[in-house]
């Protein structure tokens, strides 16, 4: 295979809040790329082994759950769908409890790897854009664009907040802060896979910055090398 055939793999990662969903999601509409929100298969483990009634600690009850998850990821007009042992659980995953669940899974150096050649299937010609925590570190390494996308956690509360608001569940915000605290500080301090950026990937910081202005600063980024 040419360079020129070869999927180009962009891989965003960062904190929850950070805006990385969003625009992972406008750049691949914008390059015509397959998107992997891998953060949605740690939601769907956590919601898969929930439903089973298992304790999320429990590293040899979940990871066979995320070797064996049943998912579809079916593509629709204005989203994707995702679809659990026949049930669309779409919006399930984004529930708080579960992604304090998600979060709990992750930590598990099993299920990262029962997860691992998963994500790495996702790659297809054009390109894929790798939503998550470490895409650039661990999943995609040789990545030629690597973005680290970051904001402060009041900023990354505020906007989780409108986007629960929107949705109709009633959530305090200063609960939100002390949540999105305690996952930033289990992501990012756990022994395998941690929250970091690559050593080579450009760190955008988007408290202060529009939704488009990150945009325009990724898709810089991503003509530059591509
Ligand atoms: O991006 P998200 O909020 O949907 O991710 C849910 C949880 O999964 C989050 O607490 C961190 C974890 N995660 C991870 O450890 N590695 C990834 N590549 C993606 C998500």
């Amino acid at each position: 295979m040419t360079n020129q055939q070869r999927p180009v793999v962009i891989t965003i990662d960062g904190p929850s809040g950070s805006g990385k969903g969003t625009l992972s999601q406008m750049l691949a509409r914008h390059l015509g790329y397959n998107l992997l929100d891998s953060g949605a298969l740690y939601r769907l483990v956590a919601l898969a082994s929930m439903k089973r009634g298992f304790d999320l600690a429990e590293e040899r009850l979940i990871a066979p759950v995320a070797l064996a998850l049943n998912v579809q990821f079916r593509v629709a007009e204005d989203a994707t769908r995702i679809i659990l042992d026949d049930e669309d659980v779409t919006d399930a995953i984004r529930q708080e409890v579960v992604s304090m669940g998600a979060s709990q899974v992750a930590a598990h150096p099993a299920v990262r790897a029962g997860l691992l050649e998963r994500q790495r299937a996702f790659v297809a010609a054009p390109g894929l854009i790798a939503d998550g925590r470490d895409m650039g570190t661990e999943v995609f390494p040789a990545a030629p664009v690597k973005i680290f996308l970051t904001a402060s956690a009041e900023a990354r509360a505020e906007r989780r907040f409108k986007q629960l608001q929107n949705k109709g569940e009633s959530v305090n915000k200063a609960t939100l802060i002390a949540d999105i605290r305690e996952r930033d500080e289990r992501d990012s301090k756990r022994a395998v896979a941690p929250l970091k950026p690559a050593v080579d990937a450009t760190i955008i910081d988007s408290t202060d910055m529009s939704i488009e202005q990150v945009f325009a600063r990724m898709l810089a980024l991503v003509k530059q090398a591509v």
